[in-house]
């Protein structure tokens, strides 16, 4: 019944949004009364005999399937490399102090994430943004919440040398993998052509194929490819009203996000704007609050969310975003079933991606662990 409501006042909603459009983007008008509708309205017992209207196939074309694959020309993907990427990635030793890797911060067991407001590394110290998902990372057109690396093989060389990440440098980096004759020899078949295949670069490189192997499709990918019922009615109600709202004006594409920078506080300012993203990196006015649209795949296991990780609650962000981002007040009933569609992108990670690979043994050569924080630490608190 109340669901019923809901899309009697969508359909007033859809009509709004036709001549609220404001330009290139695409904004909603301030108030869509749908959260103050009186009980029972004519059109809403009419609406409730016919059921939510169905999804328009041709609406869909703003999403993709996940591809099957992520490749790169600068980085050719071997299965030696990829392997040696999973190491590289789960290893400990190329933090400082032998205790955090790229697995503590984006754990692949728990949706590529760590569910904190904002990571722990070297030395327990915090940096000052949420950690996003590598699950489908290497899809998105830029890295970071501010987009400041290209792509994951330039990425996953920051958090390495970070003092408040892994805490390392690119010659105890070397010196470490060089001291470990298997790691020696799977560089050296991984990047066949290089006389000194040991480079902090090369790291990246084969972190880089790794991650490009991180991607999972699921029931949201079977509905686009046309079958109906891959969906709950509850989930494509939500879907409408995503739709319907505008939140597909950012959030699109194969990962229903991750293809661009935008403002947060499109419409209604962000109410806290002590990290301006893009311009931290740019100091370019234009750039004030660009943020990277994250992507909403398995949305429902990452939590905490935004850069900050500032809100706990999906619905809250939901929410959130509505009225920032669109100008929309949003309904109970409308957050509730927007949070059902979002639980549709949550796919299931076979075992075996998520399995921590062996490593191979350090050697006396081997630098030790090394607990100092640096004091100069301040500089790069963002993380990686
Ligand atoms: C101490 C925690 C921590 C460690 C260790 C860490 N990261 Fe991150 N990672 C983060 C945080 C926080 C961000 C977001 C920082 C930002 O956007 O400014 C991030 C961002 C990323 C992104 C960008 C994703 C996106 O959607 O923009 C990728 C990819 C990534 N990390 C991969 C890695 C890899 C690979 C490693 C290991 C070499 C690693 N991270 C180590 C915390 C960490
Ligand atoms: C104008 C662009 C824009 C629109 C429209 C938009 N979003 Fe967002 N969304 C963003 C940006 C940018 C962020 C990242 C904010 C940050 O960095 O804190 C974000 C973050 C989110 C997050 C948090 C994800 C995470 O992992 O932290 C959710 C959930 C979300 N959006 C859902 C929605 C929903 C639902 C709608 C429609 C009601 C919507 N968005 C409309 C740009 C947009």
């Amino acid at each position: 019944m109340k669901r019923a409501l809901v899309f009697a006042s969508l359909s007033v909603l859809t009509v709004l949004l036709g001549c609220g459009d404001s330009g290139g983007q695409k904004t909603a008008p301030a108030a869509s009364g749908s959260a103050k509708k009186p009980a029972a309205s004519a059109a809403g017992s009419a609406k409730a005999a016919s059921g939510p209207k169905p999804i328009d196939r041709k609406n869909l074309a703003v999403f993709e399937q996940l591809p099957k694959e992520s490749k790169s020309d600068k980085n050719p993907a071997t299965p030696a490399k990829v392997a040696l990427g999973r190491q590289l990635y789960f290893d400990t030793r190329l933090s400082k102090n032998h205790d955090v890797s790229c697995n503590t911060c984006h754990n692949l067991e728990t949706y590529g994430v760590d569910n904190k407001p904002v990571s722990e590394g070297h030395g327990k110290q915090k940096g000052t943004r949420n950690s996003p998902t590598v699950y489908g990372a290497a899809l998105h057109t830029v890295q970071f919440w501010d987009g400041r690396a290209a792509d994951v093989e330039e990425q996953a060389t920051g958090p390495i040398v970070n003092p408040v990440e892994m805490a390392a440098d690119e010659k105890r980096v070397v010196e470490t993998l060089t001291s470990i004759p298997e790691y020696k020899k799977a560089f050296e078949e991984s990047f066949p052509d290089e006389k000194e295949p040991v480079t902090l670069v090369n790291v990246g490189k084969a972190i880089g194929a790794f991650e490009r192997t991180l991607l999972v499709s699921g029931k949201w990918d079977k509905y686009l490819a046309g079958d109906d019922a891959a969906l709950s009615q509850d989930e494509k109600n939500g879907l409408s009203v995503f739709m319907d709202s505008g939140c597909t004006s950012c959030h699109g594409g194969a990962m229903v996000g991750g293809n661009m920078l935008m403002k947060l506080g499109a419409v209604k300012p962000w109410t806290d704007e002590k990290d301006k993203g893009k311009f931290e990196v740019t100091k370019d006015e234009k750039d004030k609050m660009f943020f990277k649209v994250p992507t909403l795949r398995n949305v429902a296991k990452t939590a905490p969310y935004f850069h900050d990780g500032s809100v706990s609650d999906l619905g809250e962000a939901v929410k959130k975003m509505a009225f920032h981002q669109n100008g929309l007040e949003i309904s109970a009933d409308e957050i509730k079933a927007v949070v059902a569609f979002l639980g549709a992108l949550t796919v299931e990670i076979p075992a075996e991606m998520t399995k921590a690979p062996e490593l191979p043994k350090s050697t006396p050569k081997t630098p030790k662990p090394d607990p100092a924080v640096a004091s100069a630490a301040g500089e790069e608190k963002k993380g990686g």
